[in-house]
């Protein structure tokens, strides 16, 4: 495609320089639709995260000092070239992730509006100036850069999960270490050099992939010149991490599962509710924290619902994500297949009826068949865990009540869906539905505008929105006597 994997850099990034890690050693990239390798990508090492660390820290004072026009202007540039380099981003990512171009193009797109909303809050920090209320002074609040923050992203959104961290990060004033995922660390390496090329001066922002996350993670939040902890990954490795914190007393924000249910009340548009359920389901093949894991459908619309899912996901196309016309690509690894198949047996086996797929494609890359499943058992495991993948579980429900209390039946809390004509209903299950997000008669809710996250073992703190810059900012107060 385009070269643009021989053009990207592909050691690790620290104090400005790029540099092979201490031992000298590499990974393997590879491409999930042809198993492929793409290129090999320097393996970070404990000392080079500490290099990181002294880098990030040397770095922070002057950055913080550094006026916020100046941060915005950096990330404002950065938005420009990103929307300049779209097309080879996209390729990058598709070759890297498997995600169809189309989607890529998009994700490129959401990532840079990261960097455009944070050049605009970069301006917009504030505090208050009040009156003593006992008199004899001032009360006066500013808000601060919390300093050094350790940033761990995920493979499924390679770039936009960087931008969405990085953006605020960098408006608020803080320096950055950033662990890369294994899987996908071209995208962030590419994006590290065009935000040198934005301008963002050397040690603010440092990137070590590495095989080995605890290799990278353990020093960094060792030291407590590290402030903060940004991580988007599971809930298993999230707690860990919590764990970890409390050492330093880091704070965190912590972007973990999902297990979004996806509700169809009778009265509902059900063309809104199958295209909606298309774009829940299928954005990222599934591979998304936000996907939508279960649907629960409204006994007089369930069957319809099902028939009209099932002919809209027998209808799309396999393949290469670079295809033309291709609009389902592969999954990330063969790990990642294994758990659709055994999540889709064991429901089969319980008693689930598959409508369309259950099964994977043969030859090279780690494909799966867009799968509709009816009659799925309560006891289906598919109904308590994520899937990340491109299948759609089916059960009914009775009336209202019975709705919400199944959207609520998980551990999770990141998002819910549902769809109804009805606007008292759409609001009052909405404001009952236990999840940071809801989406109403839409099956996307990602917005860099909006603030991303979720409740109970779906994590906490904000990305995105003006509430997304709050997470790199402390507080202070600073007491002034007036005579
Ligand atoms: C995620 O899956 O981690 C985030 C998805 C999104 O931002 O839409």
């Amino acid at each position: 495609m385009s070269g643009i994997v021989e053009r990207i850099p592909t050691q690790l990034f620290i104090d400005g320089k790029w540099q092979d890690s201490a031992d000298r050693s590499t990974f393997g990239v590879d491409d999930p639709g042809t198993e492929q390798r793409l290129c090999e990508v320097a393996d970070g090492q404990a000392t080079d995260a500490e290099a990181a660390v002294e880098a990030a820290a040397a770095a922070q004072e002057a950055w913080a000092r550094t006026p916020p026009r100046e941060r915005g202007e950096i990330l404002r540039r950065a938005w420009q070239l990103m929307r300049e380099r779209a097309d080879d981003l996209a390729v990058l990512m598709t070759l890297e992730m498997g995600k169809t171009l189309a989607e890529s193009r998009t994700e490129v797109n959401y990532a840079a509006e990261f960097f455009r909303w944070f050049s605009e809050e970069a301006v917009r920090i504030d505090g208050r100036y009040s009156p003593n209320p006992a008199g004899g002074g001032r009360l006066i609040v500013t808000r601060q850069p919390v300093g050094p923050c350790l940033l761990i992203t995920p493979w499924n959104f390679p770039l936009a999960m960087g931008t969405r961290k990085i953006g605020p990060a960098v408006a608020a004033g803080c320096t950055m270490i950033v662990k890369p995922p294994q899987l996908t660390p071209l995208s962030m390496l590419n994006l590290a050099d065009l935000l040198t090329e934005a301008g963002l001066p050397d040690g603010v922002l440092n990137v070590v992939p590495s095989t080995s996350a605890t290799r990278i993670v353990n020093p960094v939040l060792a030291d407590a010149r590290v402030r903060k902890l940004s991580f988007t990954g599971s809930t298993e490795v999230g707690r860990r991490l919590v764990e970890q914190c409390a050492g330093n007393l880091q704070r965190m924000s912590m972007e973990l599962g999902g297990n979004a249910p996806f509700l169809v009340f009778a009265d509902a548009d059900l063309d809104a509710a199958v295209r909606g359920a298309l774009t829940a389901k299928l954005r990222n093949n599934g591979e998304s924290c936000v996907a939508a894991n279960r649907f629960h459908v409204a006994e007089p619309v369930a069957e319809e619902f099902t028939r009209r899912l099932t002919a809209e996901m027998s209808a799309q196309r396999i393949g290469h994500g670079t295809e033309k016309g291709v609009t389902v690509g592969p999954l990330i690894s063969a790990e990642q297949r294994d758990k659709v198949i055994e999540l889709v047996e064991d429901a089969r086996t319980r008693g689930a009826r598959v409508t369309t797929g259950g099964e994977t494609v043969a030859g090279t890359g780690y494909f799966y068949r867009p799968t509709v499943l009816a009659d799925v058992p309560e006891d289906a495991r598919i109904l308590r865990e994520e899937v990340f993948g491109p299948v759609a579980p089916v059960t009914t429900f009775a009336d209202e009540d019975e709705a919400v209390a199944l959207g609520n039946d998980t551990e999770f809390g990141l998002v819910g869906y549902l769809f109804t004509r009805d606007l008292d209903r759409a609001v009052r299950v909405g404001e009952n539905l236990h999840t940071g997000m809801v989406g109403i008669n839409t099956g996307l809710v990602s917005n860099p505008a909006a603030p991303f996250g979720g409740v109970k073992a779906s994590g906490f703190g904000r990305e995105g929105g003006p509430e997304g810059i709050d997470e790199y900012l402390d507080t202070k107060y600073l007491a002034l006597a007036v005579g």
